[in-house]
C-alpha cells in the first residue's frame, strides 16, 4: 500500500515562493477534485478545503461527489472509506503514513475471530476501522449516528461493537444496552487528564466541559456535553455558554474560533503538559506542501483490494441509509 514511489512525491521540494494557496485551488479546478478536511486537520487545510466535516460528513460527501478526484486530508481510515464508496474514483490522502491507533488496535484477523467466537451477534463497527474488519462487519457507525442506529435493532438483539472501548461503554450506558466491546482505544482521547480539567474548571466556573466519546469514562461523566466533532461543534454555537473547555483533538477549535469569534474556547489538558497531545500526530502528518504535491502528482493514492471493497461497501451503504432516514 504505501510503496517509495508515493513517498518520494509527498515530500517532492515546493518552491519556497509558491503560492500554495492559488497553486492548491488551481490543481484543483484543472483535474475537477474535491478537497475534503476533518475537523482535526491544521487550519489552513480547513480553510482550503471544499468541505470540512466529521466522519460522517466526509462519507457522505464523497459518496455524492461528482468530482474525478476526492483529495481526504485526514487519516487512512477516511480515505479508505470514500474509496470503498467510489472504487472508480481516484482517492489520494496528502500523506499515507496518516494512520490511526484506534483503527491499529483492531487487527482484521483478530477481530474476524472475536465475530466468528459470537455467532448470531450483530456487528457494529465504529468508522475508525481498516477495510478489512469493515468487511467482516453489518453496520459502520460513527460518533454522530451510534447511538441511533444501535438503537434502530429490537432491545435484546446481541450486538458486538468495536474498536472503541469507550466509546462502547458510552453508548451502552446511554441506551442500557449490553454490547460486547472490543478492546481498543484512541492514545489521544485517552490522554485527557480529569484532574487539570478539574482544576480548570474551577478557575473558569462558568465553562461547560465538551468531549468526545472516545474519552474514558470519568472524563465522559464531569462534562456537560458529549458527542462526535460536528456535535460539539454545533453545540458550542446554540449554547448560551461563553467558554468551553474541549476534551477532543484541538483541532477543532479551529471552526470553533471563526463560528463564535465573541466565545473562548480552552483545549482540555493532556496527563503528560510536556507533548501536544491533544493533537492527533497522524492527522497532523498532513501539510499545505503534501496537499500540493498530492494534487500536483496524483499520489499518493489510496486502494483497497477488490473482494474486501464488494464487502466493506455493505455496512457503509447501511449506515449512510440509516443516518439519511434519520436526517442526520
Ligand atoms: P468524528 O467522527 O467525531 O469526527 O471523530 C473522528 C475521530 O477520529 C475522532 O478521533
Ligand atoms: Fe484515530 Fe485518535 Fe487520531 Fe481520531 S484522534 S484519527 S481516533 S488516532
Amino acid at each position: 500500500m504505501l510503496t517509495n514511489q508515493s513517498i518520494g512525491y509527498m515530500d517532492a521540494p515546493v518552491p519556497k515562493d509558491l503560492d500554495l494557496k492559488e497553486a492548491i485551488d488551481k490543481l484543483r479546478k484543472e483535474k475537477n477534485a474535491i478537497i475534503l478536511a476533518h475537523y482535526y486537520q491544521t487550519g489552513d487545510i480547513q480553510d482550503i478545503a471544499d468541505y470540512v466535516g466529521d466522519s460522517l460528513a466526509l462519507a457522505q460527501w464523497a459518496a455524492k461527489t461528482k468530482a474525478d478526484i476526492i483529495v481526504l486530508c485526514g487519516v487512512h481510515f477516511m480515505g479508505e472509506t470514500a474509496k470503498i464508496l467510489c472504487p472508480d474514483k481516484k482517492v489520494l490522502v496528502p500523506d499515507l503514513n496518516a494512520g490511526c491507533s484506534l483503527a491499529d488496535s483492531c487487527p482484521a484477523p483478530e477481530f474476524a475471530e472475536f465475530v466468528k467466537q459470537h455467532p448470531g451477534h450483530t456487528v457494529i463497527s465504529y468508522v475508525n476501522t481498516t477495510a478489512a474488519v469493515k468487511a467482516v462487519t453489518d453496520v459502520v457507525v460513527t460518533s454522530t449516528n451510534a447511538r441511533q442506529i444501535v438503537e434502530s435493532f429490537p432491545e435484546g438483539t446481541p450486538m458486538i461493537f468495536g474498536p472503541d472501548r469507550n466509546l462502547g461503554n458510552y453508548i451502552n450506558s446511554i441506551t442500557g444496552r449490553n454490547m460486547l466491546l472490543w478492546d481498543g482505544a484512541c492514545h489521544v482521547h485517552e490522554q485527557f487528564s480529569l484532574e487539570k480539567i478539574l482544576s480548570l474548571k474551577k478557575q473558569y466556573p462558568n465553562a461547560e466541559v465538551i468531549t468526545h466519546p472516545e474519552c474514558k469514562q470519568p472524563v465522559i461523566q464531569v462534562s456537560d456535553f458529549v458527542g462526535s466533532t460536528a456535535a460539539l461543534l454545533k453545540h458550542t454555537i446554540k449554547s448560551d455558554a461563553k467558554q468551553f473547555i474541549v476534551a477532543t483533538e484541538s483541532g477543532v477549535i479551529h471552526e470553533m474560533r471563526k463560528q463564535s469569534p465573541d466565545k473562548e474556547f480552552i483545549p482540555a489538558p493532556p496527563n503528560d503538559s510536556t507533548c501536544a497531545c491533544n493533537e492527533c500526530n497522524f492527522m497532523r502528518l498532513n501539510t499545505m506542501e503534501k496537499l500540493y504535491n498530492c494534487l500536483k502528482f496524483e499520489m499518493p493514492e489510496i486502494f483497497v483490494d477488490e473482494e474486501v471493497q464488494k464487502k466493506a461497501i455493505k455496512p457503509i451503504k447501511k449506515m449512510l441509509e440509516i443516518s439519511e432516514k434519520l436526517g442526520l
